[in-house]
């Protein structure tokens, strides 16, 4: 059995690797193809990298299960998978904003999102050097700064992250969901990558993070921080983080966020 700092190394050591992969490819140029709709993009680099992390995962660890954002998923032998977006904030990154970041969780149990549970995970932002690690119950890490959410908000509200979908058809209600937060938010960041949001809520640079529509590979391995950082995450009340809304928040401000979008949950 290995344990979940073993996992954290593991996956360290190829973010890093993946992540410099991906910043030396963005200064040699871009290579853009559209997804599923017109603002939907992937790079070149994104499929390299996806390609590259999963080499080093199975030459490391050949049992275990794989699913990225951009490549066919692949079925665990040992209990573990590994849960990779290559480059989340593919826009950003199309820019060259430096928001963006290789996210790399394992989780244990089957491989279905509504069930597994992280063991280890990491957000790598190559461009600020910035390297967030977590395990179960080994904390939310970084570098040697042990991180903590907000553990609530003031007067002022909170300041809240999210995202808006790529469909158009999703903006409408993601503006007015917006239009419900703003009253508890003391401003808004839509910094276009959920990991690093999620990153940002457990390190207390960020009070709050919600977003419907987003993939495991976005969310897997903030969650873990989140939940490390002392945090509280959820999806639907009472249920988990999904592609139907994933909320994350220290334990005073998340019931008044959790209450704002509940009715359409
Ligand atoms: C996207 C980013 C963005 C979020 C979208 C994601 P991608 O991931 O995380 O912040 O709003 O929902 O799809 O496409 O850049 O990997
Ligand atoms: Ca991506």
């Amino acid at each position: 059995m290995t344990s979940a700092a073993d996992l954290l190394e593991i996956a360290t050591r190829i973010a890093r690797e993946a992540g410099d992969l991906a910043a030396r490819r963005r200064r040699e140029g871009l290579e853009v193809a559209t997804k599923s709709v017109a603002a939907d993009i992937v790079t070149a680099a994104d499929k390299e990298v996806e390609a590259f992390v999963r080499a080093e995962l199975e030459r490391e660890r050949p049992e275990d299960g794989f699913y990225g954002e951009e490549s066919d998923a692949r079925e665990s032998r040992s209990g573990i998978t590994w849960v990779v977006d290559p480059i989340d904030g593919t826009v950003n990154y199309a820019y060259g904003i430096p928001a963006w970041a290789v996210s790399i969780a394992a989780v244990e149990g089957s491989a279905d999102p509504a069930t597994w549970s992280a063991v280890a995970g990491v957000v790598y932002n190559p461009v600020s050097g910035e390297m967030f690690r977590g395990s179960r119950g080994g904390g939310a890490w970084l570098g040697e700064t042990r991180l903590s959410v907000t553990a609530d908000v003031g007067p002022a509200g909170g300041l809240v992250a999210t995202g808006f979908g790529y469909d158009p058809a999703t903006h409408a209600p993601t503006l007015e969901r917006l239009a419900r937060v703003m009253p508890v938010a003391r401003d808004i960041r839509r910094i276009g990558a959920a990991s690093l949001d999620l990153a940002s809520v457990a390190a207390g640079r960020m009070d709050a993070y919600y977003e419907k529509g987003t993939n495991p590979w976005d969310h897997a391995a903030g969650v873990l921080l989140v939940e490390e950082a002392g945090g509280r995450v959820g999806g639907a009340p009472g249920g988990r983080p999904g592609k139907g809304m994933v909320i994350a928040a220290g334990p005073g401000f998340y019931p008044r966020l959790e209450e704002i979008l509940e009715p359409e949950l």
